[in-house]
């Protein structure tokens, strides 16, 4: 079976864990492409080189979930060359056998506009930043919390204002705003959403 579920949205409003969840109850393979744009960023050098020669063990660097990490792929992210050498990588995982599930800002728009189920996920700024501030462990671990918060509303901007790509929910995407959903109740509504498209309403 082909099925692709596309969820796209802003940096911290609960695409990945909703995705893990969606993935997990239907036994889909799961792709974080900002990874492959944070692994791009990290890489240093000529980054349209870098994304063409992508490894899996810069794939499983330690440092990519870091601020910097996202910072970096968001500025190599706007290059149209970077982004067409990591397209084909991420078309064929949608459309493998058994189904998959993509995060990201543009897999409902560009990547996979066929795609079975398309999600956009958000949620305000200020609570995007107090999710990513906790998560960098908060006051305790010397995280500024004005600072992160300006960090997601630059990489918002960056994001959504490049000419190639912008983030966008495509027009036939579903609307999930997270800011007032605990992370369960928000990957309940995802998984209802993908059971109904599946036509599985036992689930
Ligand atoms: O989802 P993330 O925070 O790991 O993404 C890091 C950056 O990569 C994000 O700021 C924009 C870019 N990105 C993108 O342009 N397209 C994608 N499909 C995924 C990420």
């Amino acid at each position: 079976m082909i099925f692709t579920v596309a969820i796209d949205g802003p940096a911290a409003a609960g695409k990945g864990t909703i995705s893990r969840g969606v993935a997990a109850r239907f036994g889909f393979a799961h792709l974080d492409t900002g990874l492959l744009y944070r692994a791009v960023g990290v890489k240093g050098g000529d980054p349209i080189l870098a994304a063409k020669s992508l490894t899996s063990e810069d794939l499983a660097r330690a440092d990519l979930r870091s601020l910097h990490a996202g910072q970096a792929a968001s500025k190599v992210a706007a290059m149209p060359e970077v982004r067409a050498a990591l397209k084909d990588f991420q078309r064929l995982f949608a459309r493998r056998e058994g189904g998959a599930v993509l995060d990201g800002r543009d897999i409902g728009t560009v990547i996979c506009p066929q795609a079975e189920v398309k999600l956009f996920v958000t949620a305000s700024a200020e609570i995007r930043a107090r999710r990513r501030w906790l998560e960098l462990g908060g006051e305790g671990a010397g995280a500024i919390y004005a600072d992160v918060l300006a960090q997601v509303r630059e990489r918002d901007d960056r994001d959504m204002n490049r000419a190639d790509a912008p983030l966008r929910p495509a027009a036939d995407a579903v609307l999930l705003d997270t800011s007032a959903l605990s992370s369960d109740a928000a990957v309940a509504q995802a998984v209802a959403l993908v059971a109904a498209r599946l036509g599985r309403a036992d689930l």
